[in-house]
C-alpha cells in the first residue's frame, strides 16, 4: 500500500487542537537554517551553510526552483497517490534519498548514526560518505535493515580504495556512488579564515581510521596521533589525476550498480553512458566546489532530454521544499537526493530531527502533487511547469 505522506500533516493539527502540541522544530523548511544557525557554533555552522567563493552557485541552485512555477490541474481525481518507485533495483516509498554528507557530528554527537537510524525508520536509503565520522560499519548496524548505499571519494591509494569497496560490501552496502567533482577542496573562505578543516584533526576520517590498510601505514595508532592520522589522510585524499579510463579498476572491485555524482554537462553524461555506468547524480555539490557554475537545476532538463532513456538520473543541489522535489522530477530526474536540510534537521532533534524534516519534505510533496491535480509525483513533466523568467 503507498504511503500517505500527508497524514504527517493531519497528525499536526490533531496534536495541537486535541493535545495542545506544536512541532519542536519548524515546519517551514526554509527557515530551518536560520533556526540551526541559532544551535550550532561558528565552526560548525561555517562548515555546514556556506559554500565555494562568493557562494554565487549556491544561491544559483535555490533561485532556480524559482524560475520554473507548476500549473495545477483541476476536477482530477487524486483521493489516492502513490509515490513509490524503484532506483536501480532498490524500491522507495518515493523518489527521495539522503544525500552524501560526511562529518555530521559537526551536527550533532550521533552525527551519522542518527541518520542512518531516521532512514530506516522512514524506509529511504541512506548513502554514507567517505568522510563520515562514523564507520562503514558502525552505520551499517545503526541502519538495520535498511537500504543503504556508499559513496566514494577515490583516494590515490589503490590497496586502501579497495579496502573501502569490500568493506562496504561486506556491510551491506548495494550502490556505489563516486564523487567526480571534489578531487580537490574547493576554495571556501568561511573555513579557511578561520583556518578550520576538521579532517586533519581526524574529525570526518572514521572510514579511514577504522580501516586496516589505512592504520598499517601509521606509525601510532589514531587515537595516539590524530594529527599523524590527519596529515596521512591529506596525503591520499585529493585525486586530480583521476579519468574516465581508471573506471574498470573500479568495475573490477564492486559487482553492483554504480553511479556518477557531480554530472553538470550533457557531453559527460553520454560519456556516463559510453562507459555502461547505470546512473549519475546531476549535482555541483551544492555549490561548495566551483563559485560561478551553473545552477544544477538548469542543466538538468538537457541532461535529462539527452540520455534520460539510458541511465538512471538522481539529482541534487537546491532541494528545500516539497515542491522542489515535484519540480526536480518534472524535469527530468528519476528521484532526488536531499542535502542541507536534513542536515539542519540533525542539528535541531538528533535522530528526530532529521524524520521531522523529512516528514515535513515528503508530506509536502505529497500534498504538492494532489492539489495539483496528479496522483503521483512520476506524472508530472516539464510541461506541468512554465518557465517564470
Ligand atoms: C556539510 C556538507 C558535507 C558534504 N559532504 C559530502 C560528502 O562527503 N560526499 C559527497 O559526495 N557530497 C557531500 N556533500 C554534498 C551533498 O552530497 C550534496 O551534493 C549537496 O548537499 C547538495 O546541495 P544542497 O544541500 O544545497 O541541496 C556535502 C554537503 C554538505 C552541505
Amino acid at each position: 500500500m503507498a504511503e500517505n505522506f500527508s497524514d504527517y500533516q493531519i497528525g499536526i493539527y490533531i496534536n495541537g487542537m486535541f493535545l495542545g502540541q506544536t512541532p519542536d522544530i519548524t515546519t517551514d523548511l526554509l527557515s530551518l537554517e536560520s533556526k540551526a544557525a541559532e544551535v550550532l557554533g561558528a565552526e560548525e555552522l561555517g562548515y555546514i551553510v556556506p559554500s565555494a567563493g562568493s557562494g554565487r552557485t549556491a544561491r544559483a541552485n535555490v533561485a532556480a526552483f524559482e524560475r520554473w512555477r507548476i500549473v495545477p490541474r483541476m476536477f482530477r481525481d487524486h483521493a489516492v497517490r502513490d509515490h513509490s518507485t524503484t532506483i536501480l533495483g532498490t524500491t522507495m516509498p518515493a523518489p527521495v534519498l539522503f544525500c552524501p554528507v560526511g562529518v555530521q557530528q559537526l551536527a550533532h554527537p550521533d552525527g551519522e548514526l542518527a541518520t542512518a537510524r531516521a532512514a530506516q525508520a522512514l524506509g529511504l536509503t541512506f548513502v554514507h560518505s567517505t568522510q563520515a565520522t562514523r564507520s562503514i560499519e558502525e552505520v551499517a548496524e545503526a541502519n538495520g535493515d535498511g537500504s543503504r548505499w556508499y559513496q566514494l571519494y577515490w583516494p590515490t591509494d589503490d590497496e586502501l580504495c579497495i579496502s573501502f569497496l569490500e568493506r562496504a560490501k561486506a556491510a551491506g552496502y548495494t550502490h556505489l556512488v563516486i564523487t567526480l567533482d571534489t578531487t580537490m577542496l574547493g576554495w571556501r573562505p568561511a573555513d579557511l579564515d578561520r583556518g578550520y578543516l576538521p579532517f586533519l584533526q581526524s574529525v570526518g576520517i572514521a572510514n579511514y581510521t577504522s580501516d586496516p590498510v589505512f592504520t598499517r601505514r601509521l606509525e601510532k595508532s589514531p587515537e595516539e596521533d590524530p594529527a599523524a592520522a590527519g596529515i596521512a589522510f591529506a596525503g591520499v585524499f585529493p585525486n586530480p589525476g583521476l579519468s574516465w579510463d581508471q573506471l574498470p579498476f573500479i568495475r573490477d572491485h564492486w559487482d553492483g550498480p554504480i553511479i556518477l555524482k557531480g554530472i553538470q554537462s550533457v557531453e559527460d553524461a553520454r560519456l556516463a553512458v559510453e562507459h555502461g555506468i547505470e546512473g549519475i547524480v546531476v549535482s555541483n555539490h551544492g555549490g561548495r566546489q566551483v563559485d560561478g557554475a551553473v545552477a544544477s537545476l538548469d542543466v538538468l532538463p538537457h541532461i535529462a532530454e539527452a540520455v534520460g532513456d539510458q541511465l538512471t538520473i538522481l539529482f541534487d543541489s537546491g532541494i528545500r521544499t516539497g515542491s522542489d522535489v515535484v519540480k526536480a522530477i518534472a524535469l527530468g530526474a528519476d528521484a532526488v537526493c536531499i542535502g542541507r536540510p536534513y542536515l539542519y534537521g540533525l542539528a535541531l532533534g538528533g535522530q528526530a530531527g532529521v524524520e521531522h524534516v523529512m516528514k515535513s519534505l515528503l508530506a509536502e510533496m505529497d500534498l504538492t502533487v494532489g492539489n495539483s491535480g496528479y496522483s503521483s509525483v512520476h506524472e508530472l513533466t516539464r510541461s506541468s511547469l512554465v518557465r517564470a523568467d
